[in-house]
Order: C-alpha cells, then structure tokens, then sequence
C-alpha cells in the first residue's frame, strides 16, 4: 500500500467526470488500498479516485465508526429526501470548510470491491458523504455549492 498525491484545489482534473470501472482487477485494487490509506493519512471521512488523479468511479468511506471503511464502485443514488445544513470540507481544499445544504437522506447502489452490487440507505454524515463524494465523480466540488458567507479558513493544531 502507499499514500498517493492528493490533488489540490485548482488542479483541473478535479473538474473533470470519471469513467465507469469495468473491471476490478488487480490494478483496481490496489488503487483502492491506497485510497483507504491515503484518506487515513489526512483524516478524511471520504476520498474520490479522482482526488488521487485517476479518472474512474470509485469512492471510499469511513466515518471511523464499527463498519470501517466503505468502497464505492461505480455507485449512483437512486433516490434522495429531505434536506441537512452540513459543515463540510474536502481534502483536496485543505483547511476550509463552509456550510452547505446536503440531502438527509439517500438511497445509492454501488458495487462493492469483490464485484458484488450493494445497496445502502444512509442519513446524517453517511448521507452527506456519499452525495458529497459522488459529487466528485462528476466533477462537481463542494466549494461551488455552500452557502455564501460560510466559508472558512481554519488551521490544524499543531
Ligand atoms: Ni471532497
């Protein structure tokens, strides 16, 4: 495994839509052992291939809770209800969060990493996850969306 570059705020291909996986062969895998560790690296409750600069549809949760981390293959919401004002950031605009309106709930199918089509029904921060990573795989970035005026800069600890 290894931790891979995060691409950063302004880096095009962050704006760019990722392409269906259609295998999961070894390659895939890989990429997603690395994702996990590379989002355990920074922290992140959630991570896009896209952010690690590979154009394909998958997607890695963890909200550090009994389920451990989650993988997301070419996944879609097929149904979404009700609404939540979130703090949120992204870990490829590190530092900044902002308040934004998500879904309350969604309903997504994904097919997991041992090829297996899933469905999950999410609310609250695994709601807000997955809309916000499945954001990414459109090329969509949550800093486009926040309400106005929300937006803040904040430091680690050091
Ligand atoms: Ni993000």
């Amino acid at each position: 495994m290894a931790i891979r570059n995060l691409r950063l705020e302004g880096d095009e291909i962050l704006s760019k839509k990722s392409r269906e996986v259609e295998e999961i062969d070894e390659k895939i895998q890989t990429l997603i052992d690395d994702m996990i560790e590379t989002m355990h690296k920074y922290n992140g409750v959630g991570l896009a291939a896209v952010q690690v600069g590979v154009l394909k549809r998958i997607v890695v949760i963890d909200l550090y809770d009994d389920k451990g981390p989650i993988v997301l293959i070419n996944p879609v919401i097929i149904k979404e209800k009700g609404e939540q004002e979130v703090e949120e950031g992204c870990l490829s605009f590190p530092n900044q969060f902002a308040k934004i309106i998500r879904p309350a709930e969604v309903i997504a199918e994904y097919t997991d990493r041992n090829g297996k089509r899933m469905r999950v029904k999410a609310k609250e921060l695994l709601a807000q996850a997955i809309s916000h990573e499945l954001d990414h795989l459109e090329g969509e970035l949550f800093i486009d969306k926040i309400i106005p005026g929300t937006l803040e800069y904040i430091e680690p600890e050091k």
